[in-house]
């Protein structure tokens, strides 16, 4: 009889968060999803991959904007997943209370079994809501089944499909608009 002790292979460690910076590793595992993302066909208006320099630039670029929230999901801390939150222009007082959720992925080798798409929405809802916003606009290609079924699931209201939305492979795509109430008293009190 072998003395040989069996262990079970450990569970990945899954998370999520807010950043407002990122190491030079972080920067390149981004770099690396973006493109797997890209290549995979969805979740970014990209259509043909980017070089790595503009990539690099890109995400620089992401982290200096006060208008944009970043968050990452991470698989034993490789991210491997990524949310943007676009906030309203100071001079745009009429949508004050209304964010819109942009460039949201999961990499394939990450999706089903880790819930990390859930977890990351679910911390981008939690930070919208601290930040004092009520609604989160979403908009998706109407090509992208899982994404459809998973914001659908999570409670986004489809509302309205754009016929001219996006152009890939030299085809003209649907999209699909959606808003979620993340604070309903919140809107019930406004005047
Ligand atoms: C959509 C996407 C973010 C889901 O990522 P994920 O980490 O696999 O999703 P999760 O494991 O957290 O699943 C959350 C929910 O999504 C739905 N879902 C996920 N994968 C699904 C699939 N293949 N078929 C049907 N529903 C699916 C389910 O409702 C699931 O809830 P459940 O686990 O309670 O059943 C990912 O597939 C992706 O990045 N797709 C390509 C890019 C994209 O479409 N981005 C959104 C456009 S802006």
């Amino acid at each position: 009889m072998s003395d040989q002790t069996q262990t079970r292979p450990e569970k990945s460690l899954a998370t999520v968060e807010y950043v407002t910076e990122l190491s030079g590793a972080d920067l390149n595992d981004l770099c690396d999803a973006t493109d797997e993302a890209v290549k995979a066909g969805g979740g970014f208006g990209w259509v043909v991959l980017p070089s790595s320099d503009i990539l690099d630039s890109y995400w620089k670029g992401v982290l200096a904007m006060p208008t944009r929230l970043l968050f990452v999901a991470r698989l034993d801390g490789v991210i491997c997943g990524t949310a943007q939150l676009i906030t309203p222009p100071r001079n745009n007082e009429a949508q004050s209370f209304a964010v819109t959720l942009t460039t949201n992925f999961v990499v394939p080798w990450a999706r089903k079994g880790h819930g990390l798409a859930r977890k990351l929405l679910e911390k981008v809802e939690n930070k919208a809501r601290e930040e004092g916003y009520s609604v989160i606009n979403l908009d998706v290609r109407e090509t992208l089944d899982t994404a459809i079924k998973f914001y659908e699931g999570m409670g986004y209201v489809h509302y309205g499909t754009h016929p001219y939305y996006a152009r890939v492979d030299n085809k003209i795509i649907k999209g699909r608009y959606y808003y979620k109430v993340i604070d309903p008293q919140a809107i019930e009190q406004m005047p």
